[in-house]
């Protein structure tokens, strides 16, 4: 397999690489689309696109869910679960073999820094080890009916799957819906995002190559109002899982709506990072430097806001200040602490909010505005930015922004903390730190939040379920929560006295 420092040199060197996938993921291919039609993947880092991929329409979608459907019928439903397994577990292997070539591609794509898309990459690998564990032990219940009955249940494939992907984390929100649907029997056809087309295309050619049958898992690229709409309202689709925007999730509701198609839905967040005076404040600063910084804060669980006790406020954002101004900024194959936004348009969304909160007379303590890599000059980069003392009702405190701008807000004790952290309209997750164990866990009870992480953001692995309350959407994934969503429960009760 080609390690990192030869894609890097071809990229230097060519400004592209020559196994990038061509065309959709169909039937077990890479195949040919019905309208030759193209479009750019850009290079964030650079602001320079870097190749082209296939925009898909209707037309793709319609083969690779028949694809899918027959795959579904004829191949994988009715596989020994123990041999589904097998070939999960050879996936995992597989994605750790081209490490290098799929941690390099999403940062390309993606931008982010390439130790971030490593970990992205190995974490696919084990959400697939984990899930296919999972594959022989959906057990079902038996009921007791008395002498003259029986009764159990048997958990069977909802069918055909469709995952919109978004492109922060394209092959780890992939690998997040594609292995716990596999596992449960059912086939994938899966859209990432315009913005990062590549590494599902490349995933799904790596799970064929671990022993898919063919049509199992395709994936179509394209734009989301031409490749994902009509993947969503497919009446050939049994279950979507989507992550992305409240707006677009709302849409893909709606499709669902029509056909009483199945939904997940994994929307924005505006999570609290609840800091008391009492917490290890070495711990704190390095959780929520981690928590809004890590990939730019381009993070549907990125922790967004701070809400600091009075008591410790001034010195705690004294120091994140410093720590943050000492971040440095680069492209994403150059490492750096901070690599840049995903897009033009999203690097001029994100300037909207702090040019607005400017305009108010924001208190902008370090950071606010665009910047470039500084080796280059280039790229789509926003400063790590931290606005102090915004009000609960300020739109740096209740919109999702989506870069790494973090918003403080001081609370004066914990319940007054808890009154901040649930004055949202999203409730994905919240960090606690403190060193008061009992604190700890009251908060967390009281929390409206999916997940709560204390004295560790980001705590936790695929072993634990993830998904949002409120307007953060519904509905669980990972752990083995997450293969529920791929499951029908069938309850068959006999008489046999
Ligand atoms: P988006 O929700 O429009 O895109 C996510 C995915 O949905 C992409 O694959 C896109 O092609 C697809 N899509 C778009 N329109 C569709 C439609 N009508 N039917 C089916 N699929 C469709 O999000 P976008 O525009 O990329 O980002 C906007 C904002 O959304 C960001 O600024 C951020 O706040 C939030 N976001 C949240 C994410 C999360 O992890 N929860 C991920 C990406 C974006
Ligand atoms: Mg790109």
């Amino acid at each position: 397999m080609t390690d990192a420092n030869n894609l890097i040199a071809e990229y230097r060197n060519t400004g592209t690489l020559g196994s990038l996938p061509m065309g959709h993921f169909i039937d077990g291919a890479f195949s040919e689309p019905v309208h030759n039609r193209t479009m750019e993947s850009f290079d964030p880092g650079t602001g320079v696109p870097f190749a082209r991929f296939t925009a898909g329409t209707k037309e793709d979608v319609d083969q690779a869910v028949a694809s899918s459907r027959l795959a579904f019928e004829a191949d994988w439903r009715d596989m020994a679960p123990v041999e589904r397994s097998r070939i999960l577990q050879r996936a995992a292997a597989l994605i750790l073999e081209n490490l290098d070539l799929l941690a390099v591609v999403e940062t390309l794509d993606s931008g982010k820094a390439l130790q971030e898309a490593m970990g992205d990459v190995r974490g696919a690998a084990r959400t697939f080890e984990y899930y296919a564990g999972a594959c022989d032990k959906l057990q079902g219940d038996s009921f007791p009916l008395g002498p003259d009955y029986i009764g159990y249940t048997i958990h069977e494939p909802v069918g055909v799957t469709a995952h919109i992907i978004p492109w922060n984390f394209p092959i780890s929100t992939a690998a997040r819906g594609f292995a716990p649907a596999l596992a449960a029997g059912c086939t994938v056809v899966a859209k990432p995002a315009e913005q990062t087309p590549y590494t599902a295309l490349i995933l799904a050619d790596l799970l064929h190559k671990a022993g898919l049958p063919a049509g199992v898992c395709n994936v179509v690229t394209g734009t989301g109002p031409e490749t994902g709409a009509p993947l969503t309202n497919h009446p050939g689709v049994d279950h979507i899982t989507f992550t992305g925007s409240v707006q677009t999730g709302r849409a893909v509701m709606k499709a669902a709506a029509e056909d009483i198609t199945r939904v997940v839905l994994e929307l924005g967040g505006k999570s609290p990072v609840v800091v008391l005076g009492d917490c290890d404040k070495e711990q704190a600063l390095a959780g929520v430097l981690g928590a809004i910084y890590e990939n730019a804060g381009q993070i549907c669980s990125a922790g967004s806001r701070l809400v600091v006790e009075k008591s410790i406020h001034d010195e705690f954002v004294d120091e994140l200040v410093a720590r943050t101004r000492a971040l440095n900024l680069g492209h994403g194959l150059a490492n750096p602490d901070v690599g840049p936004v995903n897009s033009s348009e999203h690097l001029a969304k994100i300037a909207g909010f702090l040019d607005r909160a400017r305009s108010r007379g924001a208190e902008i303590v370090t950071g606010g505005s665009v910047t470039e890599d500084p080796a280059t000059g280039q790229g789509w980069f926003f400063e790590p930015t931290i606005v102090n003392s915004v009000a609960a009702d300020d739109e740096l405190a209740q919109e999702e922004i989506f870069g790494p701008v973090l918003a403080v807000q001081v609370a004066d004790d914990a319940d007054h903390a808890l009154a901040l952290a649930n004055d949202c309209q999203y409730g994905l997750v919240a960090g606690i730190y403190t060193s008061n164990f009992a604190k700890a866990h009251q908060l967390a009870r009281k929390i409206d939040a999916g997940q709560i992480y204390i004295n560790e953001y980001f705590a936790g692995g695929i072993e634990v379920p993830f998904g949002g309350n409120k307007k953060s959407g519904f509905g669980r994934e990972k752990g083995l929560e997450g293969l529920a969503s791929y499951c029908k429960t069938k309850s068959i009760a006999a008489r046999i006295g």
